[in-house]
């Protein structure tokens, strides 16, 4: 677990450096680096947790605010997602690196992610 974390941190930080490079991703991820939750609690865990890679194209993790991302994952349905986020998926670690938030929350993260705006 720690080393994927700091594999992930070295992928996120090569990622920055090669942003002049001409990015091919179709969502720009300096779009998703601006968005926050309006609610400033939201807002705290979200900065702490889910942005460290739902802001970083290179992670894998679908980027916050791409609407046109999210919509086949909210096609699994609500319960579906927050489940994964818990059991952890694909490139995710359990919890989503928010070990303290409740399912109200990781469904409130989610839909600001995909949304872009909570
Ligand atoms: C360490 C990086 C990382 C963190 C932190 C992280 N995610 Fe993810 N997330 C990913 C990756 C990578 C994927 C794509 C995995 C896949 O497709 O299986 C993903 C996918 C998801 C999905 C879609 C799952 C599905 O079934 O399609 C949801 C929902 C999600 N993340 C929510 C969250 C929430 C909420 C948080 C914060 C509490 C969070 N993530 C934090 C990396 C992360």
């Amino acid at each position: 677990m720690m080393i994927r974390v700091i594999l992930i941190a070295l992928i996120a930080f090569t990622a920055g450096c090669g942003k002049d490079m001409g990015s091919t991703t179709e969502f720009d991820q300096a779009t998703s680096q601006v968005l926050q939750p309006a609610d400033p609690a939201l807002a705290e865990i979200y900065s702490r947790s889910c942005r460290s890679c739902h802001t970083v194209a290179a992670t894998g993790a679908p980027l916050t605010g791409d609407v046109a991302g999210w919509s086949p994952r909210l096609e699994k349905g609500m319960d579906t997602l927050v489940n994964n986020v818990v059991n952890g998926s694909g490139g995710m670690p359990p919890f989503g690196m928010c070990m303290d938030c409740d399912l109200d929350q990781f469904e409130a993260l989610i839909e600001f992610m995909a949304r872009g705006k909570d």
